[in-house]
């Protein structure tokens, strides 16, 4: 049973409803978690007594929120000692072009060189598109870039590109590390 960090920062709140999943997943699987959301700038006290860690964030824009770096510099020392992911969450993890994949590894890498980190695994995973969360420019430019993709958006305001079970193949993956 290991002690598990789960920290993330979400805008539209789909990296947390991810997080959240991760975090009941390796419950599951009988380790200990832990959930900060670095959005709302929930406490960290204690956040370096972890066996390991989660690192979670979307992209907006090509970039990570502030508040993911500001916490891997208070944080880093900690979590470089012992096992952690960063889990990426946007709109191109959804993508089959080649380039826009490239462009997305290209974002993760910056900001993990920046960080000074080298994760054991990096995950990019699919957001989605809550319309309600969206100001209007956003969301014309939202769904323009969906139907770029050539994909379909859903009558209920919500698409959800998410591909859960690679969501669980990840988490597997990562608790077999920490036994
Ligand atoms: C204003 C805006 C800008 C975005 N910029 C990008 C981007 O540059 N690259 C990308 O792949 N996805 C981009 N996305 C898609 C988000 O990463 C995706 O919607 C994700 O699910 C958001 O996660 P969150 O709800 O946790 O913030 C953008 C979304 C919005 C609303």
């Amino acid at each position: 049973m290991a002690r598990v960090l789960v920290a993330y920062a979400s805008k539209e709140g789909h990296t947390e409803h991810i997080a959240h999943h991760v975090a009941r997943k390796l419950e599951d699987l009988r380790q200990v978690t832990r959930l900060i959301n670095l959005t709302s700038h929930e406490g960290e006290a204690g956040a370096d007594d972890y066996d390991a860690s989660i690192i979670a964030g979307s992209i907006h824009r090509g970039g990570f929120a502030a508040e993911l770096m500001s916490f891997l510099m208070r944080h880093g020392p900690a979590i470089r000692t012992h096992p952690s992911a960063f889990l990426t969450v946007s709109l191109s993890a959804a993508s089959h072009d080649a380039d826009e994949l490239a462009g997305l590894a290209e974002i993760a890498d910056r900001f993990l060189f920046e960080a000074g980190w080298q994760p054991d695994f990096v995950e990019h995973v699919a957001g989605a598109v809550h319309d309600r969360q969206l100001k209007l420019i956003e969301k014309v430019v939202m769904h323009s870039v969906v139907r770029q993709h050539g994909e379909e958006l859903d009558a209920s305001g919500n698409t959800d590109f998410t591909d859960w079970r690679q969501v669980d193949r990840f988490v597997k993956d990562f608790s077999r590390k920490l036994s």
